[in-house]
């Protein structure tokens, strides 16, 4: 492999541009093709943010003939992801492919499984785990000083934060709330407790404020074919239970903490903001509190936060090219986040059925 790592970017819409940011500022990278099946997206994307050099194409596979290139970075709406990664995995390149990973359970599995059969690099874009106090509450959770963990709250929201656009339709997003903002706090909880096997979920889910249009914002309530809110209890291996809750709008100012119960000790995480677009944990972490008994004390012990820059997107992408560059691993692994996928696919079958529906991961 050359010493540059040769990009292509697959959807410039909206979060490309957080793609171009990071890759401008990666000496390792090359940027020479760019892909949006809208024409001239690409091409004004590349005149836009500076890539002078780089070729445009509005289909990915005419890309993936016509171009030398190592990796790509997959930022389409979530029903593209999974075809568009397998393919690119099958002509050899190394793919980031954004969150949520993809629509079904399955398409997640056919991915990681592409994955391991082309031994390319398949890392899912979960940037928030490069915040270092959330790897602080992993390190609390897997160091053992909570004792047993036996419940685990997780989950967020939004005031008023449907975000438009392709995240609405059914048809280009696949679903709403419960993945676009579920699949960071499912992450959270998940990663820090090492991505417990999900067994089963009971759920709900309901669209009030994006069907209303008492609460119309930048889409049109006849568009809005996901949902807006979703709750589930799920049951996860070693006698553990992650209770789960998320908005993208609703007349509260939080959906409150992240939350794990151990025997020895509990372990309590809030969202650095609230307010309209906060709350969920696709930003920062504001608290971590450890509840223990000290010397018969019932103590609140809080843990200091760290700063960190707003570099999380480019600590993804960059870790991704350097692990690309070395031979090196998945830094965010898509057979890991299979198991996220399926709790979100079990989430939607529980809440479309009304009933609990158990979960089963095939063998990657
Ligand atoms: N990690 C983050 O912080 C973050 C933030 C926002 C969005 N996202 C994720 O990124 C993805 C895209 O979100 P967005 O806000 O950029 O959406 P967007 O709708 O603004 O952009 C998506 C682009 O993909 C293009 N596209 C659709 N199908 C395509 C195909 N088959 N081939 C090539 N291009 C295609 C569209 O034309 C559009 O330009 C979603 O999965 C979303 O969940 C991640």
């Amino acid at each position: 492999m050359s010493k540059t790592v040769r990009i292509g970017i697959i959807g410039t819409g909206g979060i490309a541009r957080a793609y171009a940011r990071a890759y401008h500022a990666i000496p390792e990278v090359e940027v020479v093709g760019l892909c949006d099946i809208v024409p001239g997206r690409a091409e004004l994307f590349g005149e836009v943010q500076n890539f002078p050099e780089a070729q445009v194409f509005e289909d990915y596979r005419d890309m993936l003939d016509s171009l030398e290139m190592d990796a790509v970075s997959v930022s389409t709406p979530n029903l593209a992801h999974s075809f568009i990664t397998i393919d690119c995995l099958k002509a050899g390149l190394h793919v980031l492919c954004e969150k949520p990973m993809s629509v079904t359970l399955e398409e997640a599995v056919d991915m990681a499984k592409a994955a391991k059969k082309a031994e390319r690099i398949l890392s899912i874009g979960f940037q928030p785990r490069y915040d270092p106090n959330m790897q602080t509450i992993r390190e609390l959770v897997q160091s053992g000083v909570l004792g047993k963990i036996y419940y685990v709250e997780t989950g967020g929201g939004r005031r008023r934060g449907i975000p438009g656009g392709s995240f609405i339709k059914k048809d280009e997003a696949g679903f709403g709330a419960i993945a676009d903002i579920g699949c960071y706090s499912l992450d959270m909880a998940l990663n820090a407790l090492g991505y417990p096997k999900p067994l089963s979920v009971t759920a709900h889910s309901s669209d009030y404020f994006g069907k209303s249009s008492k609460y119309r914002g930048n889409w049109d309530p006849a568009d809005f074919g996901v949902e807006d809110f979703g709750t589930a209890f799920i049951r996860l291996e070693n006698d553990m239970v992650l209770y789960f809750k998320i908005s993208w709008a609703m007349h509260m100012d939080s959906m409150g903490s992240t939350f794990f119960l151990g025997t020895d000790a509990g372990l309590k995480c809030t969202p650095a903001s609230t307010g309209n677009w906060g709350g969920a944990w696709d930003g920062s972490v504001g608290s971590i509190t450890i509840y223990h008994d000290l010397e018969g004390h019932q103590t609140a012990s809080p843990i200091p936060i760290k700063p960190h820059g707003l570099t999380l997107f480019t600590e993804k992408v960059r870790d991704f090219v350097l692990n690309v560059q070395s031979g090196g691993k998945a830094p965010i692994p898509g057979e890991q986040i299979v198991r996220n996928q399926a709790v979100i696919d079990g989430i939607l079958r529980s809440a479309q059925s009304g009933k609990e529906v158990s979960i089963t991961i095939p063998e990657i």
